[in-house]
């Protein structure tokens, strides 16, 4: 499930772009948060959530119970919420500029996007996928791995992964938010309290 480091850089871009939108949105490249916004919904809910999540594991997991099975309602309701944040989104920047008034609203979008799918993520990466992992048999995990690869090149061509972490390493660019470096954090200056 590498798609998930493709849709938290995704995050990233809506939580560092939303700042910038309440103080001084004419500076904010809006076809590159659209170019983002397009990807989540090509690589994320298209792809990643129904070819995958909500076909193959969720109703096995669901069957199973347990702390992975009484989550999927959740995830599933947060799937839906994500989706219409996305209409949202691209909805409001698809003039190529956003309407004067609407840069709080969409801020607040992108920040409530973020905070639910970094939730949503990391339930899945910690509870999720390892319950699936162990309910279902081995061989079946190689057989649905292989289909999943198929699934991939079918939607997005042989090198669907790739070409995702290139769009969006151009998005980052274009906000000038691509380098790593740029997020280490300050020192604390000794005063930490731990
Ligand atoms: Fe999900
Ligand atoms: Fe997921």
């Amino acid at each position: 499930m590498r798609e998930h480091g493709v849709l938290r850089r995704i995050l990233i871009v809506y939580s560092e772009t939303a700042p910038r939108l309440l103080s001084d949105p004419g500076s904010v490249d809006v076809q590159a948060l659209a170019e983002a916004a397009s990807l989540f919904r090509a690589f994320g809910e298209d792809y990643h959530e129904r070819q995958l999540e909500e076909r193959f594991l969720f109703p096995e997991l669901k069957r199973s119970g347990g702390e992975a099975g009484g989550l999927i309602d959740t995830l599933l309701a947060q799937h839906q919420r994500g989706r219409e944040i996305t209409d949202y989104i691209l909805a409001t920047v698809q003039g190529g500029s956003v309407a004067s008034g609407e840069a709080e609203r969409l801020a607040g979008a992108l920040q409530s996007m973020n905070r639910m799918y970094e939730a949503h993520a990391a339930f899945e990466d910690t509870i999720v996928f390892p319950a699936w992992k162990e309910t279902v048999p081995s061989k079946r995990l190689e057989e649905l791995a292989e289909k999943f690869e198929e699934i991939e090149h079918e939607q997005f061509g042989e090198d669907g992964f790739d070409e995702a972490v290139r769009r969006v390493r151009s998005v980052e660019q274009r906000l000038k938010i691509g380098d790593l470096g740029d997020f280490t954090a300050p020192a604390t200056g000794g005063n930490t309290v731990i």
